[in-house]
This record gives structure tokens, sequence and C-alpha cells, in this order.
């Protein structure tokens, strides 16, 4: 097999990182920037750590040329709150229009003709053309430095959750309704209409 150290150079790990870690799910974050304008990122260093309290996490990382902060990170950092909208097959190359990046203060919901719609417990908006959205409260920052590269861990607690019931039935969340998308490496975005499933073994099953 071939091993490398992770002390080395930056665009090594992360190219390992995006092509060992997939699919990724992919939060779209809004925040609130400082001049009252929406500020809307994808990020699919994300997942969830806690049911009750509700708890999702996601990480922006540093600028890899200059090492500066990304806006969601400066914005949470102030308000400390946000909203995470998802991707849908539907309105994901309005999401990935998201990801450029726009002079500080700028929306990328007018950048790329994306409607905010209020929250309830938060002033970040909601993403309209999301048919999920976790309203959050900042629970913590983990910072891993402040060079280029370096992530800064952020969860939240969801305090409330909006789901469009199009894609909601009897308490179930219908993947083939909804159809969200997935990231991988370089470029790369899953789709996700193959699914196989595979029934886990019970206790009683196991029992002699
Ligand atoms: C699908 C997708 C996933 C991304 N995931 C991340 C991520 O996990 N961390 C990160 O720092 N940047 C990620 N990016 C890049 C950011 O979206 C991009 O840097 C964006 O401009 C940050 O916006 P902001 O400065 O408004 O926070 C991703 C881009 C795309 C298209």
């Amino acid at each position: 097999m071939l091993s490398f150290d992770t002390d080395q150079d930056l665009t090594q790990n992360y190219k390992f990182l995006i092509g060992a870690v997939l699919p990724r799910p992919i939060a779209v974050v809004s925040t609130k920037n400082e001049n009252g304008t929406d500020n809307l990122a994808p990020f699919s260093f994300f997942n969830v750590f806690s049911a009750k309290p509700m708890i999702v996490g996601f990480a922006p990382i540093r600028k890899p040329n200059s090492g500066e902060k990304k806006d969601t990170l400066i914005n949470i950092e102030r308000e400390k709150e946000f909203v995470i909208n998802f991707v849908t097959e539907e309105n994901a190359d309005l999401i990935n229009l998201c990801s450029t990046e726009i002079p500080h203060g700028d929306s990328e919901f007018t950048f790329a003709g994306l409607d905010p719609i209020p929250s309830e417990t938060i002033k970040a908006a909601r993403l309209k053309q999301s048919p999920i959205h976790f309203e959050c409260k900042l629970k913590d920052i983990v910072s891993y430095g402040d060079w280029p590269g370096a992530g800064a861990l952020i969860t939240g607690e969801v305090t409330k959750v909006h789901i469009d019931e199009k894609i909601y039935d009897n308490g179930r969340i219908i993947t083939d309704a909804w159809k969200p998308l997935g990231r991988g490496a370089g470029n790369d975005w899953f789709k996700t209409d193959s699914i196989i499933e595979k029934t886990r073994l019970t206790k009683a099953q196991i029992q002699k």
C-alpha cells in the first residue's frame, strides 16, 4: 500500500479527504451579514451529532491562499445563529453558484437568484427553494488553527425544523420525492436514486 504523512502538503491532505470521505451530505448555510444582507454557502464537511438535544455540525476551512476566515464563520461568530438548508436535484445548480467568492457583505441569494424567507426563532433567513430547514443556535466553535486549510468545527442546536409537506408522509421524509444530492471529490456530486436496503439483525435473532 502507499502511505503518506499528513504534516506535509495541504493540497494532498485535502484531495485525500474529499476523495476518501464520500458521498458527503451538504449543508447550505444561511447567515446574516453585518450590513443586514443574507449570506448563503454550501459546506460538505457536515454531519449530525445528537438527536435530543438536536445537534448538527459543519466545518468551514480557512481560505487556501490567504488563510482568511470565510464569511459564514465570521457571521456565526458575531450572530451566534444560522440556518441549515438542503440541496435537491432542482436547486443544485443555484446552490453551486453560491460557493462563488463574492465581495464580503454581498448576498449570494441575490447573486444566484434565490429567495430568502424569514425564520421563526432566529434572524438568519431560510432558503425558500429548500424543502427542509433547520433553524440553529450556536453551540460551539472549535478552531483547529488560523492558517490556510485549517478548519473550524461549528455545532448548533436545531431549535426549529421546517419541512415541505410534499416530501413528508406519516412522520417520514420520502427520499425519492426529496431527491437529495451528496458531494464527492473535485467537482463530483452524487445522486441518490440508486438506493439499496439492508435489514439489521435484532438482538433476539442472535440469541441462542
Ligand atoms: C458542494 C460544496 C461543498 C463545499 N463544502 C465546503 C466545506 O465543507 N468547507 C469549506 O470551507 N468550503 C466548502 N465549499 C466552498 C464554500 O462554499 C465557498 O468557499 C464559499 O464561498 C464560502 O462562502 P462564505 O465566504 O460566504 O462563507 C463547498 C463548495 C461546494 C460547491
